[in-house]
């Protein structure tokens, strides 16, 4: 894949509107959801970056057949052809890992590869497979592979011992054709993981939640479906942030506030004026931003997904602010990258990132490590004086539609150049 690389030139104001892009954190397991069934489905609102396509490409392997475009995903999984997911594919992106329990589920066997780690943690997988076995799968793992095989899953009452957003999901997957009611506790209460829920419900399957704990009682095959994908929160959140740089205003439309309170109430103690609408928000932001206190948490928590994004925007804070990052091991790689253009950024605990500000930023040559980390890098470009580069920036276009795009409509000075 060739790589990317971003050429921003600062500062520029951002101002005008800009429309969200359906979720990829739910159009991942949604796609993955279509192997449960052999008839037609439809997902509306995906959104068209390199994760959405690889997802697809990998059912294909599988004998899947389907197009993705312009945001529609129509496909049919009538014949699976094989139980082994593509390696290459499944070494591009964690998301490979969703195969799992609707494979299963369905076929009665599939081969994984365990997907790598990333820069941001370990990634483990354990609860994924606990959870299986314990619905009777037989799971092996053999040089980086997991084969996981079951005539029939059966019911069980499994506890996630910490919340996991994609193995709540490939339990829920899993137990959709189960024999029996399996109680999932503990599980994630991100928003995509209630998309997905709502999908399953309106193809045939009875799946309840109450609070952390989710009920699912098997059913003997699922119908097709036609679902819409919520507005991406994490996508909105990043250009909320991007409308509380001084001395910008940003209008976010297409997206579903109430997926967002936490960021509005931090934006609201940074000094941003709010308004907001039933599917908008507008974004003033304060000439003299205020520092904070900050500690991700899963849903509703503040996103550990808007943890990098944050950090740029604290280093224009008036004063010193600590974020906290408690879900991953190693997600402050974008603080290095934002101190060589001048934010004075350091580490002061294990999770813990301390920012004193205001500190103003000034171009350079940056290499990207991770999609969000991305992002951030992009929104230190805009307001930086001078040109950044931005190497690697291939990452971005995982997880954002078009955002240089977006980004110039609004103000900035964005060039993407193929290496
Ligand atoms: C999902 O990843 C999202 N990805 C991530 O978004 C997001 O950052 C993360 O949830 C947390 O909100 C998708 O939905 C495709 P986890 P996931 O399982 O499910 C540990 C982005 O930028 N854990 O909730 O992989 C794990 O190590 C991406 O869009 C275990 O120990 O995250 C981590 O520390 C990045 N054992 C923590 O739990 C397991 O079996 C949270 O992981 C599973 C997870």
């Amino acid at each position: 894949m060739a790589d990317i690389r971003l050429e921003i030139n600062g500062p520029t104001r951002l101002h005008g509107a800009v429309s969200i892009s359906g979720a990829k954190n739910a159009a991942l397991p949604e796609m993955a959801a279509t192997l449960l069934t052999p008839s037609p489905c439809q997902l509306g609102n995906v959104p068209m970056v390199e994760d959405t396509r690889i997802m697809l490409q990998t059912i294909a392997r599988l004998g899947g057949v389907g197009r993705l475009e312009k945001n529609q995903l129509r496909i049919q999984n009538t014949r699976l052809t094989t139980f082994e997911v593509d390696r290459e594919l499944a070494r591009k992106t964690r998301a490979s890992l969703l195969i799992l329990g609707p494979l299963l589920a369905r076929s009665g066997r599939v081969t994984l590869s365990l997907p790598g780690g990333c820069p941001i943690g370990e990634r483990k997988v354990n609860y994924h497979l606990d959870g299986l076995s314990r619905m009777g799968a037989r799971i092996s793992q053999r040089d980086g592979r997991i084969t996981a095989a079951a005539d029939r899953l059966k019911s069980t009452r499994y506890h996630f011992p910490s919340v996991s957003v994609t193995g709540t999901e490939n339990l829920v997957m899993a137990a959709v054709l189960a024999q029996g009611t399996t109680v999932l506790e503990n599980c994630a209460r991100e928003p995509e993981v209630d998309d997905l829920i709502d999908l399953l419900n309106r193809s045939g399957a009875r799946i309840t939640r109450n609070g952390s704990d989710i009920a699912i009682t098997g059913v003997k095959a699922l119908c097709g479906f036609t679902h819409r994908v919520i507005p991406d929160r994490i996508e909105a959140g990043t250009y909320m942030i991007a409308g509380a740089l001084p001395p910008n205003e940003i209008t976010v439309r297409d997206c579903d506030a109430s997926h967002n309170r936490r960021l509005l109430d931090i934006l609201t103690a940074v000094g941003c004026t709010i308004s907001r609408g039933k599917d908008w928000v507008r974004i003033t932001s304060s000439p003299a931003p205020a520092p904070v206190t900050i500690a991700t948490r899963p849903y509703p928590g503040f996103p550990t997904d808007l943890q990098a994004q944050m950090t740029t925007l604290l280093t224009q804070a008036d004063g010193s602010s600590t974020l906290t990052e408690n879900i991953f091991e190693n997600r402050f790689q974008h603080s290095s990258e934002l101190n060589k253009m001048g934010a004075r950024i350091r580490q002061s605990g294990p999770g813990d990132l301390l920012i004193k500000g205001p500190t103003p930023l000034r171009g350079a040559t940056l290499k990207s490590t991770d999609l969000r980390a991305s992002a951030a890098l992009v929104l230190a470009g805009i307001i930086a004086e001078g040109k950044t580069t931005i190497l690697n920036a291939m990452q971005l276009f995982r997880g954002y539609e078009r955002m240089p795009q977006k980004l110039n409509r609004l103000g900035a000075s964005i060039k993407s150049i193929k290496e």
